[in-house]
C-alpha cells in the first residue's frame, strides 16, 4: 500500500518511520524538506509539495502542529485540494478543534475525495512503538480501508462516527490530562516545599487508585528539570485552548482547565513552549514564599 505523509515533527518521523518499518511505500512531504532526508534513508520518497504527494498517493495522512498548519496544507498554492479527487482519501490526524475539521472535510469531499479526522492518543514512545490509540471520524468507507496502517501507528482505533467528533473526543482527553499535569506539578511542588522528599510522594502516588503512567513516567525526570519534548507545552496550550472553546459553546463551566490553561500560557510566555508539557512544573517552582 503506498501511502502519502504530510509532517515529520516528533510524531509525524515516528509515525511514517513505522509505516516504513512495516512494508509500506512511504512519500513524504515536510515544511521544512531538510527533515525528509531520514526518512529517505529508510526508504521513502519525497513529494515536493503536498499536492505532489498526494497526486502520487491514494491514501494521505497529515500530522501537523494546529489548526493554522492544517488548513494551509489543504487550501494554499501547491496544496492538498489541488490534486484530491474521486478515489483519493485523506486522513488528518493532527489534533485541531472540530470547525477545522468540517471546513477540510467540506473541501475535500466537494471534490470527490474521501476525508477522514482521525487525532491520536499517545505521544512520542507510543507514536514509534506503534501503540497509539485512534480517534476516528468522517469516512467509514475510507476509515475500514485504513485499517491496515491503523494497526501498525496503533494498538486500538476507534470510529467515532461525523467528523468533529474524534477532534473532540481528543480535546476533551488532553483537557484532562493538561490539568493532570498542573495538579501533579503542584503536588510535586508542596511535598518538596513542606519538606517531604518528592520521590517518596512518586512511590506513594504510584502505589494508589490515582497511579497513572504519565505520573509515573514523567515524575523522575521533572524533579531533575529534564522536560526534553514528547509533547511540545505550546501543543498543549493549543489543546487547553481549543478544548476552553468547545465548553464555551456547550456552555460547561471548566475552572480547573481554564486555571491550567494560564499556567501553560505563562510557561509560553517565559519561553518554555517549545519543551516539554511537563515544563509547566518549573513556573510553579518559581513561586515563593
Ligand atoms: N507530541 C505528542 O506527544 C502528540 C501527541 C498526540 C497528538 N499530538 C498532536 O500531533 C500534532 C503534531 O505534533 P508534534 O508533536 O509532532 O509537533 P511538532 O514536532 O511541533 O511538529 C509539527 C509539524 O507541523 C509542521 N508545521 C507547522 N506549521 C506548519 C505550517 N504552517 N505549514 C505546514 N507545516 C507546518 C511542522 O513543520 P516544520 O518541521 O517545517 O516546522 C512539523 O512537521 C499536533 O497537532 C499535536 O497536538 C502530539
Amino acid at each position: 500500500m503506498e501511502v502519502g505523509f504530510l509532517g515529520l515533527g516528533i510524531m509525524g518521523k515516528a509515525m511514517s518511520m513505522n509505516l516504513l518499518k512495516n512494508g509500506f511505500k512511504v512519500t513524504v512531504w515536510n515544511r521544512t524538506l531538510s527533515k525528509c532526508n531520514e526518512l529517505v534513508e529508510f526508504g521513502a520518497s519525497i513529494g515536493e509539495t503536498p499536492a505532489q504527494v498526494v497526486k502520487k498517493c491514494k491514501l494521505t495522512i497529515a500530522m501537523l502542529s494546529d489548526p493554522a498548519a492544517a488548513l494551509s496544507v489543504v487550501f494554499d498554492k501547491d496544496g492538498v485540494l489541488e490534486q484530491t479527487g474521486s478515489g483519493k482519501g485523506y486522513i488528518d490526524m493532527s489534533t485541531v478543534d472540530p470547525e477545522t475539521s468540517s471546513k477540510i472535510s467540506q473541501a475535500i469531499t466537494s471534490k470527490g475525495g474521501a476525508f477522514l479526522e482521525a487525532p491520536v492518543s499517545g505521544s512520542k514512545q507510543p507514536a514509534e512503538t506503534g501503540q497509539l490509540v485512534i480517534l476516528a471520524a468522517g469516512d467509514k468507507g475510507l476509515y475500514e480501508e485504513s485499517i491496515p496502517a491503523f494497526d501498525v501507528l496503533g494498538k486500538k482505533s476507534f470510529f467515532l462516527g461525523q467528523v468533529g467528533n474524534g477532534a473532540k473526543m481528543k480535546l476533551v482527553i488532553n483537557m484532562i490530562m493538561g490539568s493532570m499535569m498542573n495538579a501533579f506539578s503542584e503536588g510535586l511542588v508542596l511535598s518538596e516545599r513542606s519538606g517531604l522528599n518528592p520521590h517518596d510522594l512518586l512511590d506513594v502516588l504510584d502505589l494508589g487508585a490515582i497511579a497513572n503512567p504519565m505520573f509515573k513516567g514523567k515524575g523522575p525526570s521533572m524533579l531533575k528539570s529534564n522536560h526534553s519534548p514528547a509533547f511540545p507545552l505550546k501543543h498543549q496550550q493549543k489543546d487547553m485552548r481549543l478544548a476552553l472553546a468547545l465548553g464555551d459553546e456547550n456552555a460547561v463551566s471548566m475552572p480547573v482547565a481554564a486555571a491550567a490553561n494560564e499556567s501553560f500560557k505563562k510557561a509560553r510566555s517565559m519561553g518554555l513552549g517549545d519543551l516539554d508539557f511537563s515544563a509547566v512544573h518549573e513556573i510553579l517552582k518559581m513561586t515563593k514564599d
